[in-house]
């Protein structure tokens, strides 16, 4: 039987600068992705399907192999824990900071625990804990500025890319936890049994990443 290669990719924000990374690897879908309801997509080559899923679940695909390689954000593989997956390649798309933020001017909070509200709860755990700071951290899926304007919460863990959202909600960006951007992630299993397909690419789209670079230098 003839073996395909499937690659998932995040739809939302990642989506419009992946497809013309794709397109420089020669990776076409045969049908317009952004404007269609359907979830998989064939492609100019037989073997290569397309999967389009909520960037959250690309590394579950993944991880349990019902996707070869996928596209996501280096938070949401921070978040997820990555480890059933390699990540050869920085696709240096959908760059922004991952940072902690609070209320300008709010003063230090001493005396208890602090508060964070975030929907990165593994990343921001783990955050505090090196810094050795006892922290509650509260688990939310969006809108995250709003929670210490309500009390919820002293500060944030959210992403920064021009900081127009923390400022227009009188917030200001603190400590940098990770610089942020998308990563092609392929599954360990799929590596292995399906090198020979996967390499090509890997090797196309580092050159479509480079001359990318060289254009924006
Ligand atoms: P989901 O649909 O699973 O809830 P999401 O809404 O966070 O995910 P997007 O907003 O499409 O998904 O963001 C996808 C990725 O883009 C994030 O994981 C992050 O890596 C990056 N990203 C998010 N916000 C920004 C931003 N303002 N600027 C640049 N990159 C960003
Ligand atoms: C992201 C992120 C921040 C904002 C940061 O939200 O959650 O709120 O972008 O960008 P900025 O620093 O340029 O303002 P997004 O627009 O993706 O909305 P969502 O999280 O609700 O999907």
């Amino acid at each position: 039987m003839k073996q395909t290669l499937t690659l998932a990719l995040s739809k939302g924000r990642i989506l419009k600068d992946t497809l013309p990374l794709l397109a420089a690897a020669d990776i076409h879908p045969l049908e317009d992705i952004s404007s269609s309801r359907k979830l998989i997509f064939d492609t100019n080559h037989d073997h290569i399907k397309l999967i389009v899923i909520r960037a959250t679940d690309v590394p579950t695909y993944v991880e349990y192999g019902a996707a070869d390689m996928g596209i996501a954000g280096k938070d949401v593989l921070m978040e997820h824990g990555a480890q059933e997956m390699y990540e050869p390649v920085d696709l240096e798309i959908a760059r922004c900071r991952l940072m902690t933020a609070g209320i300008v001017g709010a003063p230090a909070v001493k005396g208890r625990r602090l508060k964070v509200a975030t929907k990165f709860v593994n990343i921001t755990k783990a955050y505090y804990a090196e810094q050795g700071i006892q922290a509650d951290v509260i688990k939310l899926y969006g809108a995250m500025e709003l929670a210490p304007l309500m009390g919820l919460a002293d500060k944030i863990v959210d992403i920064v890319d021009t900081g127009n959202t923390l400022r227009a909600n009188g917030l200001q960006p603190e400590d940098m936890i990770a610089d942020i951007s998308s990563r092609l992630v392929v599954g360990k299993a799929s590596m292995k049994m399906k090198y020979r397909m996967i390499e090509p690419i890997l090797e196309k789209l580092n050159a479509a990443v480079a001359a990318r670079r060289g254009e924006a230098a």
